[in-house]
């Protein structure tokens, strides 16, 4: 144990996550003994008034499949976030260790992420950041969205235009990109497209050219024919469109090809 922050132990021999903020370590609350995440973040690395936005958002945040912050600590020169644990690390890896996914629970986790994303914007929250690596699997197998880094809060019913440009490339939609301004919702259904489009594949064949997913390629499918994850941010259908369809689906399409040569059409960007 590195020792106490507040009312938490904070265990940092294992660290289940890190980026350019700092790392996410395993942590106890000291009367309760209830487990939680610790996102340490340095505030050298990281503007205060982003990690009070981030925390902020959390916090408003009570869903299934949201993780949900239990407190947020500022300290001097750095300042925690003690949040639910999702145990089963994230999607990604689940992705990349288990190949296609089981079409029950590929149905389920999309249905999942849905109806967090849903009740995001039902919030006023654009998360703009939605990608495997930030879908996690709690211990029942249930998935949670984390990491509210970049997200926006629309102040009122009016979606001004956004224009920051923000969030993981491979994920973005082309209105982000093209820097004339986007909605924050259509710009997160486009994210779960992707989630759950055979663009995933394609990328994870770039980073992880050995992973079980594309040693079985599949026929084609036409799941992304009538999607709601059309390229003009004016025409993509609503969220709840996506409810009906199978996420697993998209994984049967054209990406598990063996990434040889680089990156496909589909995954440049
Ligand atoms: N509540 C949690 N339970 C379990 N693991 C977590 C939790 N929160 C974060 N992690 C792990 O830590 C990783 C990084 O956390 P997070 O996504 O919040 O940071 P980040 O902002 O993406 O960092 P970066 O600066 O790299 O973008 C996650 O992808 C996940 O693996
Ligand atoms: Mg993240």
């Amino acid at each position: 144990m590195a020792g106490t922050v507040g009312s938490w132990a904070i265990d940092d021999t294992e660290e289940i996550g890190s980026g350019g903020f700092g790392s996410v370590l395993k942590a106890r609350h000291l009367q309760s003994g209830e487990v939680a995440a610790a996102k340490h973040i340095i505030h050298e690395h990281m503007r205060l008034a982003a990690i009070q936005h981030e925390a902020g958002l959390m916090k408003r945040c009570e869903h299934p499949h949201v993780v949900r912050l239990y407190e947020y600590l500022q300290l001097e020169k750095e300042s925690y976030l003690f949040m639910e644990l999702a145990e089963g690390g994230e999607l990604f890896s689940r992705v990349l260790d288990d190949g296609n996914l089981d079409e029950g629970v590929a149905r389920s986790y999309f249905a999942q992420l849905m109806d967090a994303v849903d009740y995001l914007h039902g919030q006023g929250i654009a998360h703009r950041d939605l990608k495997l690596e930030n879908v996690l699997l709690s211990s029942s197998n249930e998935c949670k969205i984390c990491d509210f880094g970049l997200a926006h809060l629309y102040k009122d019913l009016k979606r001004e235009p956004l224009y920051e440009v923000c969030g993981s490339k491979s994920y973005a939609a082309p209105e982000i990109l093209a820097s004339r301004g986007y909605d924050g919702y259509s710009v997160d259904v486009w994210s779960c497209g992707i989630v759950r489009s055979p663009r995933s594949a394609t990328l994870l064949a770039m980073k992880r050219p050995h992973s079980p997913l594309l040693a079985r390629p599949q026929p084609g499918s036409s799941w992304l024919r009538g999607a709601p994850f059309t390229r003009g941010s004016l025409v993509r259908r609503p969220l709840g469109s996506a409810y009906s369809r199978c996420w697993r689906a998209s994984f049967r399409s054209t990406a598990p090809r063996r990434a040889t040569g680089g990156s496909s059409g589909s995954a440049r960007r």
